[in-house]
């Protein structure tokens, strides 16, 4: 990894600090996180290599040969390529030749936070740490490729891997997307960003026709993936299973030769979704150099025995053949899974790791609402608390359609306040809901929700009875509620935002007994949470959070660690006022037309003026913060210059806190149409009760940029922008007008 010295940057942007330094603040000044290219040392040798390869040893490279690897040319010394899944963590072992898993022993590894949740640091830190850690038990598993991040955007609260992706913003999707990459990669270690692109929603995937005008596709759609080839240098991108503009993306010439190698010089491999390949030469031409898939013979894929047919027919030149063997070669030797070379170590479960996931999920719980200091919870006179909700003892590692990770540990959030609390407080359980699936569905494609006999809704009685009694007889409550895997799924999307289970009625139940009762959602999407919002004094949200995901949600319930995330998207008050569905583009049929455009998320609740139930950027801490004095370096810059935004965080509360400063910019006089902010710049910064910590934001002015389609490139308009300062989308404390020259 390159980067500024964290001394050197603080030299050089750093003004003047008040305070005790906070670690935080130092180091994370001006880390720019830079991948290392893939090398053209070993060249010669590649040629030779393929110089001394049969066809079928080629084209066995092109395709899955197992599950999750290529084909071997063992008499050269050429391994199979490796994959594993996924965001969450190593996925466990999976069978050679089926979706079963390996039934082996040492395929244990560590859960990390999903996606949304590590977005929610907002922490390039942390995304980075995330990537060594997670690159590190990819090597003890034996791995070359994780097949990570997922970076598509949140478009509709109600998709599928709402959970696995991170944001409904490209600049924060980018920002950690890209030190996680790097991270990974250097353990020796490919990335495979996913899904490349326009793989926004479930419904549909395998065949719907994305629309998105030029203009959205590069400000919106594509930034992360940019970034990820640009900055992080990903060595591998995984094709998606959708069309886009009318071609499916594993044969997309426009998104696979024309963007991705042609303007961004990507030099790393693209590897299909899993059977998303619908064509053998036309593919391979496209740019797609892997193909990988779901259980058939695998000398029946497209880029297996058909591809060696067509070289023979004279459809495709072996030349063509030998590129996309050479890719392969490179990214292997750049990994050093050959050539020699000491390769990164591995470690797996370890408690290092285990810490690593606490660190990030300590820093992702949002604090939505907190009435009168109810958290965190004081337990003086505590002698009792009432812990209700399924979700209380819900494990997430693993569950519905997708990649999970087997692990040794996941501590419940129930478990965790056990292990928090002194045993002298009695803890009265209660499960409260129950799960109700559609047993004939489940499974089936994630299509879970559907109702059955009994409606997913409907609570037991006794269950909410038993709930009640708890709360009663308690001092405090806190209540588990949200999602879990099962219902949050891929391969389909919500139908609506209701929680379901009948969670609603039974909060507002235990609510009317026992004031005193906390709500905690663990969840990865945004569901209708406005009327218990109202109703509850305190309302903390959690994800799918990890292995130490209850450890750290105990340490925030009772105050040992402050809260610190911020929604990393727009939670609405009804699904109807989120772009996506108020222009009802979504979900689409054969095709869908992402009619918002521009507006996504909070670009188009704050354009059109529709209040959301939480902002995006949104989050509470146990201290508050000022932040003041913010200020530029100059007030006209030219298109090649850095903006430096200064502004002092000063802690005005009793407890030491970390703030997320956020820079938006608007451009109201625009001559294109634009959103009335964009995100440009953020930091966290850690500040000591009654501190002031001051805190240098840099925007290169070229993040000013529009894309300009007729001139088909970004270009930064002259004239007055003003800067927005705040700490969400919509709580704005310091606006600052700039001319750009
Ligand atoms: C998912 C990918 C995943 C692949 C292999 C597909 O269904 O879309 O994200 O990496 O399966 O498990």
């Amino acid at each position: 990894m390159i980067y500024l010295s964290a001394a050197l940057a603080f030299v050089l942007f750093s003004s003047c600090k008040n305070d005790a330094k906070s670690e935080v603040s130092e180091t994370a000044q001006t880390e720019e996180y830079q991948g290392k290219e893939i090398g053209s040392e070993h060249d010669a040798e590649i040629d030779k290599l393929v110089s001394q390869m049969t066809l079928e040893e080629k084209i066995g490279m092109l395709h899955g040969n197992s599950m999750f690897s290529t084909g071997a040319v063992e008499r050269l010394g050429i391994p199979e390529l490796k994959m594993a899944d996924g965001p969450l963590g190593v996925r466990e072992e999976i069978s050679r030749d089926s979706w079963a898993p390996a039934g082996v022993t040492n395929d244990f590894a560590t859960y990390y936070p999903a996606g949304g949740g590590l977005a929610a640091t907002w922490n390039a830190e942390m995304a980075h740490t995330f990537g060594n850690s997670l690159g590190e038990e990819l090597r003890a598993r034996d791995k070359d490729m994780l097949l990570s991040p997922a970076i598509n955007m949140v478009r509709t609260p109600l998709g599928g891997r709402t959970y696995e992706y991170m944001s409904e913003d490209p600049f924060l999707n980018k920002k950690i997307a890209v030190p996680l990459i790097v991270g990974l990669q250097e353990k020796d270690v490919m990335a495979c960003v996913k899904h490349y692109a326009a793989n926004n929603q479930e419904t549909n995937r395998d065949f719907v026709d994305v629309q998105i005008d030029e203009r959205t596709l590069r400000e919106i759609y594509l930034p992360a993936f940019e970034a990820a080839v640009k900055e992080a240098k990903s060595y591998a991108i995984m094709g998606a299973y959708n069309k886009f503009r009318g071609e499916y993306l594993c044969e997309n010439d426009y998104m696979l030769n024309k963007i991705l190698r042609d303007e961004w010089g990507f030099k790393g491999i693209v590897v299909s979704d899993w059977a998303a390949v619908h064509s053998t030469v036309k593919s391979l031409k496209s740019g797609l150099d892997i193909e990988m898939g779901t259980p058939k013979p695998f000398n029946e894929f497209f880029l297996a025995d058909k591809l060696i047919a067509a070289v023979k027919a004279g459809e495709i030149a072996e030349s063509e053949i030998d590129l996309h063997v050479k890719r392969i070669l490179r990214v292997l030797f750049q990994v050093k899974a050959m050539g020699g070379g000491e390769r990164a170590k591995g470690s797996i479960s370890t408690e290092a790791h285990y810490q690593d996931a606490y660190k990030i999920a300590a820093e992702d719980i949002v604090l939505l609402k907190n009435d009168n200091n109810a958290l965190p919870l004081k337990l003086d006179g505590v002698k009792s608390i009432a812990v209700i909700g399924n979700n209380a003892m819900k494990k997430n590692s693993l569950g519905g359609f997708g990649a999970g990770v087997k692990t040794k540990r996941e501590v419940t959030p129930l478990e965790g306040l056990k292990n928090r609390l002194p045993s002298s407080i009695k803890i009265n359980y209660a499960e409260g809901y129950v799960e109700r699936y559609d047993e004939k569905n489940k499974g089936k494609l994630g299509d879970i929700t559907l109702n059955g006999p009994v409606t997913i809704d409907e609570l037991d009685p006794a269950k909410v009875q038993e709930a009640v009694e708890a709360a009663k007889k308690s001092d405090v409550a806190v209540i588990f509620a949200g999602s879990n895997r099962d219902y949050e799924t891929e391969a389909s999307d919500r139908r609506d935002l209701h929680l379901p289970f009948g969670q609603e009625e039974l909060i507002k139940k235990v609510l009317a007994v026992n004031p005193r009762t906390i709500v905690v959602f663990v969840a990865g999407a945004p569901f209708d949470i406005g009327e218990i919002t109202q109703k509850s004094p305190a309302v903390v949200w959690s994800w799918f959070n990890g292995s130490e995901g209850g450890n750290a949600l105990a340490d925030v319930i009772l105050g040992k660690v402050n809260p610190s995330g911020k929604l990393p998207w727009t939670m609405p008050k009804n699904i109807m006022d989120s772009p996506a569905h108020a222009t009802k583009s979504f979900p689409g049929g054969k095709s869908v037309n992402y009619a918002e455009g521009l507006l996504i998320g909070y670009r188009w609740f704050d354009t059109k003026n529709i209040a959301p139930l939480f902002p995006f950027g949104y989050g509470l801490s146990y201290t508050t913060f000022a932040l003041e004095n913010g200020k530029t370096d100059k007030t006209s810059y030219n298109s090649n210059e850095i903006i430096s935004v200064f502004i002092d965080v000063k802690n005005t509360g009793k407890v030491d806190g970390k703030e997320v400063v956020q820079v938006y910019s608007s451009k109201t006089d625009s001559k294109v149409a634009r959103a009335s902010k964009e995100l440009k710049g953020f930091k966290k910064v850690l500040v000591k009760s009654g501190g002031s910590e001051n805190v240098t934001i840099q925007i290169p002015v070229k993040e000013l940029a529009y894309y300009d389609v007729s001139a088909k490139k970004w270009t930064v308009e002259p004239g007055k922008y003003t800067l927005k300062i705040g700490n969400s989308s919509r709580d704005i404390k310091k606006e600052i007008a700039i001319t750009i020259q």
